[in-house]
């Protein structure tokens, strides 16, 4: 999971092939590169750090001059980030940058080091590097069909040759890659924002389609050469959208967008009071006949998924699974025709639950996509897809993507109940007027939210955090904890809270802080028993509650308010106070906001 970049026109490539990186550093950030036509020789400077030390490096050595180059923002897999395994990698008469994995790079290096080539990086894209070398004879084309028949694995390759000055090269496989059309420029990236500030015209490049491009021409080609008639895509985003905007964070920004995102994904989906899908494939047929549902993603993704079972299951009365994907694609999973698999992904390139989707579909089962980014992968393949319309999202913490991911598991729960007849029609169109006014109810709360620093600041030393909850307060829980621990690098624990006592209240001791989450009226006065229970043991509580509730304020030492909504619909607004709590903890520790520690945000390897 890197970003790649390349651009051909009349301009400094150096200049735009760095912005276009900023924009993609969100795929990966220990190390960056750029290879560069300067006077027919391909100039190449790399380096291991952020954007900033290659843009230091360049300042010393010189930023390499031309107009068609390409450039590479890593998230390491082979070999540690150093300046030597940074990309662009580099033969006798080649520069490419990849993003994914060349899984037979050992044997293919074997062969390579017995014909001769000496290598000098630990990578597995070096390999593609020599291999592109030895194939080659003078002919690109042929050169690229030869390697890609040689490799396996996954790849979004940008390829300059040495002899084609001021040409681009591209093909990929089971990794993202767009064409970019500008006037008297063309682009390659990984994603759009990278492209935006320049046009907002794009291809979709599909599986083993190799792209040539100069300055003023694009050609597509088949495996056997023939030139390929593609739609041209408008990016409906606007150059705002991929850019702070005032915010100190992108992760700031898109938590204070999450009502318009909310408004995008769920208002045209409302038609006279009832949900309305509007996929073809997910016919009211189709839906009467599920029997089961089986929810399949990673990370935040299938924690939205856990909220989503809840809902599916309160409403309509149907098993609903939800599985990490990684697991899912190993466990042999027991699927039936009458099942539907729902697939969740912010990016749709996530390798687990791509892999999670396949299965499904050659377990003929319907596939479900419900997918950020129009005409990635799992948005291609699935049988159905209903895209979320959360915009770019930026951040490595996913926020609001998670909220769209919910307002779908609504949307989607309300069409199934209306089908199968588990709720009255007069309820769902209760449910749907709900849905619609909570854009206003996050935007009021959003502004209330000033304590939630104060909060941050009392637990910001904290080594160990436990976040207790029941039913959908312990789904929300989930997603509370992973967002704490991946920006502020804060042990914390989603417990369930009756769960505690059966071992891990042992780790209760004076002063650990606990956030206990209660916003269920048939669960509030179970967890407050739960909550002495750590409260006895020293635990210093932050009580996260519904302003319905009448509270003892004695029982914890700081309490919060969430504005009431009907039961089901509470992690809605409950996430919101959650999100900020990880985002100020982050900031008052110094950490890296956007760019957590050994992350990225597509996660395109195993
Ligand atoms: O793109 P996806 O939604 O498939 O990504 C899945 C996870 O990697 C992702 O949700 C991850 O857990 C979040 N970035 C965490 O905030």
């Amino acid at each position: 999971m890197c970003g790649i970049v390349g651009y051909v026109g009349t301009k400094n490539s150096a200049e735009i092939l760095v912005d276009g990186l900023r924009k993609l550093e969100y795929r990966g950030y220990d190390s960056a590169g750029i290879a560069v036509f300067e006077n027919d020789e391909i100039k190449v400077c790399k380096a291991k750090g952020r954007l900033d030390d290659l843009e230091e490096k360049m300042s010393v050595e010189g930023v390499p001059q031309g107009v068609c180059g390409i450039g590479h923002t890593r998230w390491a897999t082979h070999g540690e980030p150093s300046d030597i395994n940074s990309h662009p990698h580099s033969s006798k008469t080649l520069s490419i940058v990849h993003n994914g994995i060349i899984e037979n790079y050992i044997e293919l290096k074997a062969k390579l080091i017995k014909k001769g080539y000496v290598f000098e990086s630990q990578t597995d894209t070096e390999v593609v590097a020599k291999l592109l070398d030895y194939y080659y004879d003078g002919k690109p084309f042929e050169t690229i069909k030869k390697v890609i028949g040689a490799v396996k694995g996954s790849y979004a390759l940008g390829i300059i040759f040495k002899d084609f000055p001021n040409q681009l090269f591209a093909v990929r496989k089971d990794s993202p890659l767009i064409v970019g059309v500008g006037e008297n420029e063309n682009f390659i990236a990984s994603d759009i924002p990278a492209i935006l500030k320049y046009t907002n015209k794009y291809y979709l490049i599909d599986e083993n389609e190799i792209v040539i491009l100069t300055k003023d021409n694009v050609s597509i080609l088949s495996l056997d050469q023939e030139a390929i008639e593609k739609e041209l895509f408008t990016a409906t985003w606007d150059i705002e959208a991929a850019e702070k905007c005032g915010y100190a964070h992108f992760m700031l920004k898109e938590i204070f967008e999450q009502p318009e995102a909310w408004n995008k994904t769920v208002s045209p989906r409302i038609t006279d009071g009832f949900p309305n899908l509007d996929v073809d494939s997910l016919t009211d047929e189709l839906l009467k006949g599920v029997e089961k549902i089986h929810i399949v993603a990673c990370g935040t993704a299938m924690h939205a998924g856990m909220v989503g079972k809840n809902v599916i299951e309160s409403m309509v009365r149907i098993p609903t699974d939800v599985c990490i994907a990684s697991e899912f694609r190993y466990s042999n999973p027991i699927l039936s025709k009458k099942d539907l698999v729902i697939i969740i992904s912010q990016s749709g390139e996530t390798a687990d639950t791509l892999a999670a989707l396949r299965l499904a579909k050659q377990n003929g089962v319907h596939t479900l996509a419900v997918v950020n980014v129009v005409g990635s992968s799992i948005a291609r393949e699935a049988d159905s897809v209903i895209y979320t319309w959360a915009g770019p999202e930026i951040a490595v913490a996913s926020t609001k993507a998670y909220m769209v991911q919910l307002s779908v598991m609504y949307l989607f729960a309300l069409k199934l109940a209306l089908v199968k007849g588990t709720l009255s029609e007069d309820k769902v169109r209760e449910y749907c007027g709900a849905l619609l006014d909570i854009p206003q109810k996050m935007s009021d709360l959003l502004e209330k939210c000033e304590d939630i620093k104060y909060f941050s600041s009392r637990f910001q030393n904290a080594e160990n955090l436990f976040f207790i909850g029941r039913g959908l307060d312990y789904a929300l829980s989930l997603e509370a904890s992973l967002k704490l621990k991946e920006i502020s690098y804060i042990h914390s624990e989603a417990y369930a809270a009756g769960e505690l006592k059966h071992g891990t209240i042992s780790l209760i001791t004076d002063n650990i802080p606990v956030i206990a989450i209660a916003t269920q009226e048939n669960l509030y006065e179970k967890t407050i028993s739960n909550i002495k229970e750590v409260a006895t043991r020293g635990a210093k509580v932050l009580l996260i509650v519904n302003e319905a509730f009448e509270v003892d304020e004695s029982i914890a030492k700081y309490i919060f308010k969430i504005p009431t909504v009907d039961a089901v619909l509470m992690p809605v607004l409950t996430i919101i106070p959650l999100q900020l709590f990880a985002y100020y903890t982050s900031v008052l520790k110094g950490c890296d906001v956007d760019k957590p520690r050994n992350l990225a945000k597509s996660v395109t390897v195993e």
